[in-house]
């Protein structure tokens, strides 16, 4: 009797706003049961989403005919090609070196390796260094807008010019 007077006393003694420390532990519980519910759905659906990359398309447009003048010798970087227009001729050539897969950058001889020394000439044959092979030319064609558009995923015979 006397127990039960002692607990109903100390149970009096909370004040309006205190929390006993059993309440206080069903509140974190709770809001532990919570939080890792969230993180397991989360989870869950970052699964189910793909995480594929498809990176750079193989096909993709370099613009109108006219922004390439006769006489134009142009590396386009984020294609890594090199776009060349003699006359009506046009044509798309890769500057990837053969050898290991360096950049290579133009040259007054065609173009040059700065990793392993590979040279090329004008139209991407290897004329020096490590290259096994000359350097790809890539389908170029017209798109129904009138942009010309180069495809990565075709390679053409060298020398294989496009008219436009
Ligand atoms: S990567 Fe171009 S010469 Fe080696």
């Amino acid at each position: 009797m006397a127990m039960a007077k002692k607990a109903n006393t100390s149970n009096e003694e909370l004040t309006e706003g205190q929390i006993t420390r059993r309440r206080m532990l069903n509140w974190l519980s709770s809001f532990g049961l919570f939080g890792s519910a969230v993180v397991s759905i989360f989870s869950n659906l970052v699964f189910i989403k793909p995480r594929a990359t498809y990176g750079q398309p193989n096909r993709f447009s370099i613009g109108k005919p006219e922004n390439f003048p006769s006489g134009t010798r142009i590396t386009l970087g984020e294609h890594n090609i090199c776009v060349v227009r003699e006359g009506e001729k046009l044509c798309a050539i890769s500057t990837v070196c053969t050898h290991l897969g360096c950049i290579v950058s133009t040259s007054e001889t065609g173009f040059a390796c700065p990793c392993h020394g590979s040279r090329y000439d004008q139209d991407g044959n290897v004329t020096g260094g490590p290259a096994p092979k000359a350097l790809p030319w890539y389908k170029v064609s017209l798109a129904p807008n009138g942009e010309l558009e180069v495809d990565k995923g075709e390679e053409i015979a060298p020398g294989t010019y496009f008219n436009a």
